[in-house]
């Protein structure tokens, strides 16, 4: 087997259609060797259909990242599949409708905690439900919009990526003794099924079509992808708290 994530075991969250970047990730980690296992939420049969257009089968284990019991049942679940896991993709992300699109002053604590719940203290979540599976050089990768700054219409689900990247920090502090990094990818706007539940995101369209110095794809998920397999990779074997913006350079712009 040869490629950059030959012989790597991986379980990658996140697929609903195939423009999900997670699609793209699976895709590029089948190409480079790897074996993914997927987990799905809600429409499992949905999913399942979307994994046949990836280039090799992929089985499909049922995840509600709330769920206590799935997480709890998800490494048993995986070892069905492959006898450990090498690396873990956190690609999920959800935010009531009052968390986000200019409601950030409106919003109940109901709603804002059921944000923090999917996008942030998941990633904690589903990183310690994989521990068992896990060993040293063992990676999580997961993905967030820049949180470093307040955008027009992210709201809520900014404050969730913000702490999405505290906890990505935190979990590269108590898991680097095992061996184990975690890193996020910074990935600009991109035309998903959760890009499209964002009312207004068409400001993130045309900010990015104007200003990114390297241009920006807003369909393109594959340099997204690129980024996390290499974080999977073993050529980041130093690198854990980090987050790699993909994002054709835009952060790096001043106002
Ligand atoms: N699309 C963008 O512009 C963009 C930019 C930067 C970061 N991201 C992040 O990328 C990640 C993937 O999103 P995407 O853009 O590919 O959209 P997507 O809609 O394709 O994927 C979001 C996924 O989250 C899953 N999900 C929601 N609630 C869940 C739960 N309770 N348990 C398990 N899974 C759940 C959905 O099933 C879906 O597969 C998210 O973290 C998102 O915030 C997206």
């Amino acid at each position: 087997m040869s490629g950059l994530l030959a012989g790597k075991r991986l379980l990658i969250t996140g697929i609903i259609t195939d423009a999900s970047i997670a699609f793209s990730v699976a895709k590029l980690a089948q190409e480079n060797g790897a074996t993914v296992v997927l987990t799905g939420y809600g429409r499992l049969s949905l999913v399942e259909r979307i994994a046949k257009r990836l280039p090799e089968p992929a089985p499909v284990i049922e995840l509600d990242v709330t769920n206590a019991e799935q997480l709890a049942g998800i490494a048993d679940k995986v070892r069905e599949h492959v006898d450990g896991l090498d690396g873990v993709v956190h690609s999920i992300g959800f935010a009531p409708q009052s968390c986000l699109g200019g409601g950030f002053l409106d919003a109940p604590w109901e709603d804002v905690a059921t944000a923090v719940q999917v996008s942030t203290y998941s990633y904690k979540s589903l990183a310690t439900a994989c521990l068992p599976l896990m060993g040293a050089g063992g990676s999580i990768v997961g993905l967030t919009f820049d949180a470093t700054k307040a955008w027009p219409v992210y709201d809520w689900m900014g404050v969730a990526k913000a702490g999405l990247e505290s906890a990505s920090r935190y979990l590269a502090l108590h898991l680097g003794k095992q061996g184990i990094r975690s890193n996020l990818v910074s990935a600009g706007p991109l035309r998903t099924m959760a890009a499209k539940s964002i009312p207004g995101f068409e400001q993130f369209e045309t900010a990015w079509a104007e200003r990114a110095p390297l241009g920006w794809d807003l369909v393109d998920q594959e340099p997204a992808a690129r980024a996390v397999c290499a974080l999977l990779s073993d050529w980041f074997p130093a690198t854990t708290g980090e987050i790699v913006h993909v994002d054709g350079g835009y952060h790096a712009l001043g106002a």
